[in-house]
């Protein structure tokens, strides 16, 4: 039987790319995009979120964010609101990014705030869950994972937690060249779903799309994409590649 959930690639540019970049890449994924049913997002960093919508105005390719700050404006130095984020018409916000979580002390009360926020702004949050390599190595890597997804999601209704995208990172797999196998990936995604059905409804579980990340590129994606729970991919360097990404979007074509 077919997916039914319809297939995301969402490109995760972290603190890279350049004006220059946006038009390159849109010249190589158009050709891909006329007749793909996959949902194509670009997360670069906030300072290109303006000159990238307007570069993509007229295409299918929607815009997110890397970060939101919990709160709407005030004293924060340094950050960015989920209502600054609808000025610049912005659609999806990563959050939870295990480099935030290492490098900047995101918590999962701090995810699951940002994740409320975001979906008070109409903006469709991709929250980022994974283990490292020692909770893996120590068997640990279910129960850390759905941890994070619990905590995440806590206390939302069915129709919100509908509206987020959950994003299984391995971080051992994040820019090591070192994916995770097709059935390391699946086997995990369908742990998230099952948790889903549990934390949720059996509803949520079904239709909620839960997309892998960590060293996905035009070579491997086909393999992980064919997987019965892996609805897309995030990808970080690939995303930054004319020669890759567009072949990555045409692998999630089924
Ligand atoms: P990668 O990054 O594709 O470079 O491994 C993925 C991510 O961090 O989202």
């Amino acid at each position: 039987m077919g997916k039914m959930r319809k297939p995301l690639i969402a490109g995760n540019w972290k603190m890279n790319g350049s004006i220059g970049l946006a038009a390159d890449l849109l010249q190589a994924m158009q050709p891909g995009l006329e007749e793909s049913s996959v949902e194509v997002v670009i997360c670069p960093p906030f300072s290109l979120l303006q000159s990238m919508g307007e570069c993509f105005r007229e295409t299918s390719v929607s815009l997110g964010a890397q970060n939101v700050h919990p709160q709407i404006s005030g004293a924060y130095t340094g950050e960015t609101s989920a209502a600054m984020l609808n000025e610049m018409e912005v659609k999806w916000c990563i959050v939870g990014h295990s480099e935030r979580r290492a490098q900047f002390a995101e918590t999962d009360a701090l995810v699951r705030q940002k994740v409320g926020t975001l979906l008070q702004h109409g903006i469709q949050p991709i929250v980022c869950v994974g283990e490292s390599l020692e909770e893996r190595e120590a068997g640990k890597h279910e129960s850390v994972v759905v941890e994070q997804l619990k905590n995440g999601l806590s206390g939302l209704a069915a129709d919100d937690q509908l509206r987020c995208t959950i994003a299984y990172e391995p971080v051992w797999a994040i820019g090591t060249g070192k994916t995770a196998t097709s059935q390391q990936a699946n086997s995990m995604h369908l742990t998230i779903r099952r948790e889903l059905a549990e934390l949720a409804t059996e509803q949520v579980a079904s239709e909620i799309r839960i997309l892998y990340g960590g060293s996905v590129n035009a070579a491997n994606a086909a393999e992980l994409l064919e997987q019965s729970e892996i609805d897309g991919a995030l990808v970080g360097g690939a995303s930054l590649k004319t020669d890759q990404f567009p072949g990555i979007i045409a692998a999630s074509n089924v």
